[in-house]
């Protein structure tokens, strides 16, 4: 797909901050916005900003603080998000539809249905999860272009 990119791939680096609700959102609000910019196809948008919204709105609620680096190329779209948190001591039942171990404040919020990492599972083509307790986690998404 032409992006107008020749020799360069685009690379934008958004700071996540935890607990900060005002804000939350933001960064991946902004990858929407540079994706269409760039007239990247509205599934593929939709799909990374989907991804991008469930990975942010994680850092904010359970993370210290998180990067999220968006990189275009002609060939796909990735987002690397990695945070300093509390980890996630089981993989296999963080992914599970409806596990979640949102408090009552965020499910008042509307958060908590568990449904965020099994949804950035679903619109990526490449998914990988990696986590230290006690460190962080780290998240790589890959989207490619669509038609
Ligand atoms: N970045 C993270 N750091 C630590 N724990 C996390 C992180 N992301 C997810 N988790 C853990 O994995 C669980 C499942 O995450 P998931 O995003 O699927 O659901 P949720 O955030 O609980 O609810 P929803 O995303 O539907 O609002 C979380 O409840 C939390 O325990
Ligand atoms: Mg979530």
């Amino acid at each position: 797909m032409d992006l107008g990119m020749s020799l360069q791939e685009l690379v934008r680096v958004h700071e996540v901050l935890a607990r900060d609700f005002a804000n939350a959102g933001r960064a991946s609000t902004s990858i929407k916005e540079t994706l269409k910019h760039l007239g990247v196809n509205p599934v593929t948008v939709r799909r990374v900003a989907i991804a991008s919204y469930e990975a942010e709105m994680n850092i904010v609620m359970y993370a210290n603080r998180g990067v999220m680096t968006l990189k275009v190329s002609p060939d796909s779209i990735t987002l690397e998000v990695q945070d300093e948190g509390p980890g996630i001591p089981n993989i296999p039942l963080a992914m599970q539809e409806g596990y979640s171990t949102a408090t009552p404040e965020m499910r008042e919020m509307g958060f908590g249905a568990g449904m965020g990492l099994p949804n950035i599972q679903r619109n990526a083509d490449v998914f990988e999860i990696t986590s230290e307790v006690g460190r962080g986690t780290r998240l790589f998404i890959q989207v490619n272009h669509g038609s």
